[in-house]
């Protein structure tokens, strides 16, 4: 199979991207469910120290991904339709802006902050920045759990688009090779 994508199906890169990614947000809901139902057990001892740097990485795979996505353009499969085209611009969006809020807090509250032991901001004395502070505890959690709701949904359309004799069956563009 190619690395770049074809009309017909996603290549490998943009399928290692999309499975990679797809793990990694299932780890951070169990650790962002272990914090919310959990607080103050084994369970959430054991899921939440890994929320904020596998955080991080999603935001930089994605960050890859974006390029990718461009670099592929004019040459990946069609979406099936608008609310399809919609639905993934979304799922992109949430995955950028969703780290990046939390990113800004964390910068915001003058802590330092070394992901995978990677010195990633120093932190500072004095005053925190109060309004990174208010946009990451506004909209994190929030736009967090509305994400789940559409990769539900995605997942959702996935099938219906398998099973129903109306969709076109789109799963071999990202999985396996047998066409329709
Ligand atoms: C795509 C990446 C991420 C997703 C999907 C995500 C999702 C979530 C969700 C759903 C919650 C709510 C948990 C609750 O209600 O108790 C949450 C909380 C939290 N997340 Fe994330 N997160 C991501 C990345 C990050 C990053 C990069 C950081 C830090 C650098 C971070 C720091 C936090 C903190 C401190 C909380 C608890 C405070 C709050 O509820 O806002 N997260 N996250
Ligand atoms: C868990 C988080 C997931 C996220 C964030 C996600 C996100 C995306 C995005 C953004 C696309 C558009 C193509 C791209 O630019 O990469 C896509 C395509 C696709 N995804 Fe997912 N996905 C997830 C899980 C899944 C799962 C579990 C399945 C299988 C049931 C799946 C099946 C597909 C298929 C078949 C396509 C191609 C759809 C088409 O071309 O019309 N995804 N996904």
């Amino acid at each position: 199979m190619a690395l770049k994508d074809t009309k017909a199906r996603y290549g490998q890169v943009s399928r290692l991207l999309h499975w990679g990614i797809a793990l990694l947000i299932i780890w951070q809901f169990l650790s962002a469910a272990a914090h919310f139902f959990f607080d103050e057990t084994a369970i959430e001892a054991f899921f939440w120290p890994t929320h904020k740097p596998v955080g991080v990485l999603i935001l930089l795979l994605m960050s890859v991904r974006v390029v990718w996505a461009l670099v592929n353009m004019a040459n990946r499969p069609s979406a099936v339709s608008l609310i399809s085209r919609l639905g993934h611009f979304t799922l992109y969006a949430f995955l950028l802006a969703i780290p990046t809020v939390a990113l800004l807090r964390q910068y915001g509250s003058g802590r330092s902050f070394e992901p995978f032991g990677i010195p990633l901001f120093s932190g500072f004395e004095g005053e925190k920045i109060q309004w990174m502070i208010d946009l990451g505890s506004l909209l994190h959690s929030t736009l967090g759990w509305i994400l789940l709701a559409f990769i539900i949904g995605h997942i959702g359309m996935v099938f219906w688009h398998k099973y129903s004799t109306k969709g076109e069956n789109v799963l071999p563009r990202m999985w396996g090779r047998d066409d329709k």
